[in-house]
């Protein structure tokens, strides 16, 4: 409930009506003011406060930092002054004082918050210079690089990993001039318990911890003539914001992630979505095989979760899906199309995750995984390439279902399994509450009844909630489990822009179940060209099961 003004403050001059305890950060901001920060981030508190976001009070005589003061008296604030600019610089220069200066080369480039907070505070020149400390760079995991030397100790990504993905990967280390934010004892991140979310990439002002750059795999794929460049891109980027605001006026949002990818010069370009169709398909298969065993079946589609149960948690009676990534399908078939072929398939995603399975898992054919910021740089450089006005995915893999765009939302893979499971059983949807599935929170049973048989759905929406949830449902576990790591699913995931936050899950979902109802072939079942070739893989392999079952060394 919204809490009524009851004290009035002065800003500017103004009167504002605000409430007791709101933040002063926010109440200025609401004013339509712009105040820097740098280290605030939901509430929390660096160990190592920036102080950029300092305002003057009158009434007390003194400079207060605006996010990390609630209103309890009157204040006098004043935000812009000469006074206040000049501390603010001073303030950035002091932490830009040990910050490497190589920005020309430097990874975030013109996305650096501290280089735009320099141009608007306008530091132009380094006047202070303290001794370097040879920070050294991590590149342990294939997922993420974390460069301690320009960390300036904001914290966020420790609030973020361990209060939001309740991950505590992330802390405070040594003091003073050797303080750092690394894992415990000083691990590297491939050490650590990091699940590769990337949540905390995106919150990151700096180019402290960025994700493993492919982009000059891409290149050198695309310069190897001897094999093809296959592009493949998740359906989540045709409504990533930075690839919708290319260009408004586009006849589809999938056209921008296609043409980009034309253009790049790569030799084919498919959706995730049919690979997503026969992971489904045998998904079902996998289903019905542990509901015989009397287990629950825990999805392995999200690869941070995945590798969150593996590292934390054991229960005999849960089994972790068998079935490799969709991206392998695509391996899989094309193997089958172009036997005579070299290719090298790129995903591009928002998932951050994906860089670290295509560096444990494709280590015959090497694979690679991009973000959205990977995709908006490939698209800077490249503008050449055949086709590009061709903006459908390439045969043989341009149709899929309408189920499979729904994995990459909380909820959507049981959804996904209930509609398959009464197509099979000729039952009638709509007797179904659907809406339920859609609306977990954190995490919850959704339970629903075929054919006089109940069946129940364990959805744990975001990382923070798999502990609880497995301990709540312990003594009656349900027959399935799906977790995404990142709240609300894979638009906000690690890789997507970071633009993508501002945008509230309902009307995010909203656009997404749009696509879903106007895609003509409703179910996996029914991508009959797809099953088709499938199963001619099959025939050929002499495999009565599943090919994406993961081969397990004997
Ligand atoms: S990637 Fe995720 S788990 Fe790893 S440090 Fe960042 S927030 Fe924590
Ligand atoms: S790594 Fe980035 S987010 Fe974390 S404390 Fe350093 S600058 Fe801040
Ligand atoms: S929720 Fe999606 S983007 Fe996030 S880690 Fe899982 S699969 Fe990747
Ligand atoms: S933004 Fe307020 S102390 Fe850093």
């Amino acid at each position: 409930m919204k809490k009524e003004a009851n004290i009035t403050i002065h800003i500017n001059g103004q009167k504002i009506k605000a409430t007791k305890g709101e933040l002063l950060l926010d109440v200025i901001r609401k004013q339509g003011i712009n105040i820097p920060t740098l280290c605030h981030f939901e509430g929390k508190h660096s160990d190592y406060p920036c102080r950029i976001c300092i305002v003057y009070d009158e009434n007390s005589k003194s400079y207060i930092p605006s996010c990390n003061t609630r209103i309890t008296e009157e204040l006098n604030i004043t935000t812009h002054s000469p006074e206040l600019l000049k501390k603010r610089s001073m303030l950035l220069e002091l932490i830009l004082a040990n910050h490497p200066d190589d920005c020309l080369y430097c990874v975030k480039n013109n996305a650096c918050e501290l280089r735009l907070l320099a141009n608007e505070l306008n530091v132009d020149q380094r006047r202070f210079h303290t001794k370097e400390i040879a920070f050294n760079t991590d590149k342990s995991s294939p997922a993420i690089t974390r460069e301690y030397a320009k960390c300036i100790l904001c914290g966020k990504c420790v609030t973020i990993c361990n209060e939001v993905q309740k991950c505590n990967v992330l802390q405070f280390n040594n003091k003073g001039k050797q303080s750092r934010i690394e894992p415990e004892f000083g691990k590297l991140l491939y050490q650590s318990a990091c699940v590769y979310c990337g949540k905390c990439l995106q919150v990151c002002p700096t180019a402290s911890l960025y994700e493993r750059e492919n982009i000059s795999a891409f290149f050198s794929s695309l310069g190897n003539t001897a094999q093809k460049t296959i592009s493949i891109f998740s359906p989540i980027l045709e409504f990533d914001q930075a690839i919708t605001s290319l260009n408004k006026t586009a006849r589809s949002r999938e056209n921008h992630t296609v043409s980009i990818l034309r253009k790049s010069g790569s030799n084919h370009v498919f959706s995730l979505n049919p690979a997503i169709d026969l992971y489904l398909y045998e998904l079902l298969n996998e289903f019905k095989a542990t509901l015989k065993e009397n287990k629950t079946l825990i999805s392995t589609f999200c690869p941070s979760a995945e590798l969150y149960i593996q590292k934390s948690l054991y229960n005999e009676n849960i089994k972790l899906s068998a079935l490799i990534k969709p991206i392998y399908f695509f391996q899989k078939m094309l193997e089958h199309i172009y036997p005579e072929s070299k290719f090298q398939l790129h995903e591009f995603t928002t998932c951050v995750a994906q860089k670290h399975i295509h560096a444990i898992e494709s280590v015959k054919d090497k694979n690679y995984a991009y973000t959205v910021r990977e995709l908006m740089k490939i698209k800077q450089t490249t503008s050449y390439g055949n086709n590009s006005s061709n903006v459908k995915t390439d045969e043989p893999f341009h149709l899929f279902s309408a189920l499979s765009y729904l994995p990459f939302i909380p909820g959507g893979m049981s959804e996904a399994i209930v509609r398959m499971l009464s197509l099979e059983n000729n039952a009638a949807n709509n007797n179904i509450n659907f809406d339920s599935f859609r609306n977990v929170e954190n995490f919850g049973i959704v339970k629903i009844t075929l054919h006089q048989r109940e069946y129940s759905f364990g959805i744990i929406n975001g990382m923070s909630h798999i502990k609880t949830a497995l301990e709540t449902w312990e003594n009656r576990l349900p027959a399935f489990i799906e977790i995404l790591a990142c709240p609300n699913g894979c638009y906000y995931g690690g890789g997507a822009s970071k633009e993508n936050q501002n945008t509230e899950f309902k009307q995010f979902s909203k656009q997404w179940f749009e696509i879903f109802d106007q895609t003509l072939i409703r179910y996996p079942q029914r991508n009959t060209q797809l099953i088709s070739l499938y199963q001619e893989i099959k025939e050929k392999q002499s495999s009565d099961s599943s090919l994406f079952y993961i081969q397990k060394e004997e």
